[in-house]
């Protein structure tokens, strides 16, 4: 019988790519993906640090997990990626039910983790049995540093005490921190290689790393611990990766790197392949490729001739997201960030002034240690004059292992982090809605990335309005409201059916109105459109034309 396993991924872009490589090297073992925890064999949570935020989740899920895995001592429960870095086997001694620990740069080595726990479960707690050999890969834990109690209901608690395996697998403090480590020795490249698609997956929209890990050490950030170095994928491996999703149906690809215009892939007879050398590679080699973008960049060491790049090829969408994270110069020092508002403006004209139409997005700490009200003007100034189609704004969350939580008292107090959190983002909805607004009348690709929100709420809600639907669909495609994305990254609502999933297709914005974008195919379709939804039902009249 085939083991069911749950993943559920919290975090970044990066964490996504993650748990769909990891799914798949599962899948390759024979494990079957399942959508209800309640039924899987193995549960593993792929974690963020970021932001304490996000842990708090975790805690909270494994705690929930308490109660069955006395009930039903074989689960496995895995804790991967940044927290299992970040928190190393600390973590047993919260969660003594968790089995393997893997971080993100060892995830490689996860399928054996996981074969390894179940074969270790069934040791400790006999029946049911699970043959098996015991596989290669990451360190049993029994002889770590961690809490060694035995299970509350295990049998061996009252009798023979001996020890449950656990699984781990974690960078540590070997960091290869001074390596000049090729990403082609790196043993981490096998998982990106080891890529496949499976009919039914859904890929038209779809992540390829470029770069692991990041070097820059911002003193507010975790990542650099969690996900250590920077290391650069060959070129061709890159582009091998780009074509196969290509081939098999993705109509969009985006290139992931913690800090991405830093790419530079050192070839060993001295040659370099740059940023923008390897956007013009992709853009010439896969030329059935509608879209290509990348995320996310950093406000220095972004080239001309990357800029050029986005401009002079017309796949390549004319979208930057680049966080600013401040506008004073002092903070921005503290955070260790490495340039000045001035040279964040400078780049951003520079960005402009090749391609008038590019979309800009940001991302913001608030309440960072000693930011004062003069501090914080300075940043909603810089929002107010660089026109971002939308900015992440945070507020500051110390960080265990970071520079800054040893070097700073977190000493803006919640409630004013809460208020210049409220205010940036008011700023922000105004240049927005702006935007926005000078979209209306004009006619935009899209995208379609499914059905929007807002309706699968609705009709979830109202059980009257779910059965019409259900009736419906069996009759003729549904007419709902789907969401699309523009090459400028907005997001657009507008009436379709469930089947333009995954359709790149031209809209006509037709309505701007809190801080959403409604509007009507442009091209002659089977239905006509009616825009904004009709409020209270969720659902769009069915009009055949
Ligand atoms: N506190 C708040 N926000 C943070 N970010 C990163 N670390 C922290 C932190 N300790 C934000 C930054 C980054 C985004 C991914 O998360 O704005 O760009
Ligand atoms: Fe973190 Fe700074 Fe690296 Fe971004 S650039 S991942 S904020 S250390």
């Amino acid at each position: 019988m085939r083991r069911k396993l749950y993943l559920e991924t919290f975090g970044c872009q990066m964490n996504v790519l993650d748990s769909e490589l990891v799914l798949g090297q599962l899948r390759a073992q024979g494990y079957e993906s399942v959508e209800d925890r309640d039924q899987a064999d193995v549960i593993l949570y792929n974690t963020c640090s970021v932001r304490e935020h996000a842990e708090q989740k975790v805690w909270s899920r494994l705690g929930e997990l308490r109660d069955r895995k006395k009930l039903e001592p074989h689960l496995v429960i895995g804790v991967i990626g940044c927290m299992a870095e970040r928190d190393g086997t600390n973590l047993f001694k919260r969660h003594p039910h968790v089995d393997v620990l893997c971080g993100p740069g060892e995830l490689d080595k996860l399928p054996s983790l996981v074969h390894n726990a179940t074969i270790a479960n069934a040791a400790h707690y006999p029946s049911p049995p699970y043959a098996g050999e015991r596989l290669g890969g990451g360190a049993s834990s029994s002889n770590k540093n961690e809490d060694k109690t035995p299970h509350p209901t295990s049998p061996l608690n009252t009798g023979e005490r001996r020890q449950r395996e656990r699984q781990v697998a974690l960078m540590g403090a070997s960091v290869r921190r001074s390596s000049t480590l090729a990403a082609a020795e790196d043993h981490l490249e096998l998982l990106d290689l080891s890529r496949s698609v499976s009919p039914g997956d859904d890929i038209s929209q779809a992540y390829v790393r470029i770069t692991r890990g990041c070097n820059k050490f911002c003193t507010y950030c975790v990542v650099p611990y969690t996900r250590g170095p920077e290391v650069h994928r060959p070129p061709q491996n890159i582009v091998d990766e780009v074509r196969m999703l290509a081939d098999a149906g993705a109509k969009e690809v985006t290139l992931l790197g913690q800090t991405i215009n830093h790419y530079a892939f050192a070839h060993g007879d001295g040659r370099v392949t740059s940023f923008a050398d390897l956007l013009y590679l992709i853009h010439e080699s896969v030329s059935h490729l509608p879209r290509l973008r990348f995320v996310t960049s950093f406000p220095r060491d972004f080239s001309d001739q990357a800029l050029q790049a986005m401009r002079d090829c017309e796949r390549i969408c004319r979208y930057l997201h680049v966080p600013a994270q401040s506008g004073s110069d002092r903070i921005l020092k503290l955070m260790n960030r490495g340039y000045t508002r001035q040279q964040y403006d400078d780049f951003l004209s520079r960005a402009r002034e090749l391609m008038p139409d590019v979309s800009v997005a940001s991302d913001f700490i608030v309440g960072f240690p000693t930011e004062t009200d003069d501090d914080f003007a300075q940043t909603a100034e810089l929002v107010r004059r660089n026109r971002f189609k939308n900015s992440f704004i945070f507020k500051y969350s110390p960080r265990p292992g970071t520079t800054a939580i040893d070097r700073f008292t977190d000493d803006v107090p919640e409630d004013v982090k809460r208020r210049r959190n409220n205010e940036l983002l008011a700023v922000q909805q105004q240049a927005s809605e702006a935007l926005n607004r000078a979209m209306v009348g004009t006619t935009v690709e899209v995208i379609v990335e499914g059905e929007s929100k807002l309706v699968s709420r609705q009709a979830a809600g109202a059980s009257n309005v779910e059965l019409k639907w259900e009736s419906r669909r069996a009759a003729v495609p549904v007419q709902t409201q789907m969401v699309g994305r523009t090459r400028g990254d907005h997001v657009v609502c507008f009436d379709g059916d469930r089947s333009l999933k995954g359709e790149i297709l031209d809209v006509t914005i037709t309505d701007a109105r809190n801080m959403t974008l409604f509007a009507r195919r442009a091209t002659s379709g089977s239905f006509t459109v009616t825009n904004p939804p009709p409020r209270g039902t969720g659902l769009q009249p069915v009009r055949a034309t």
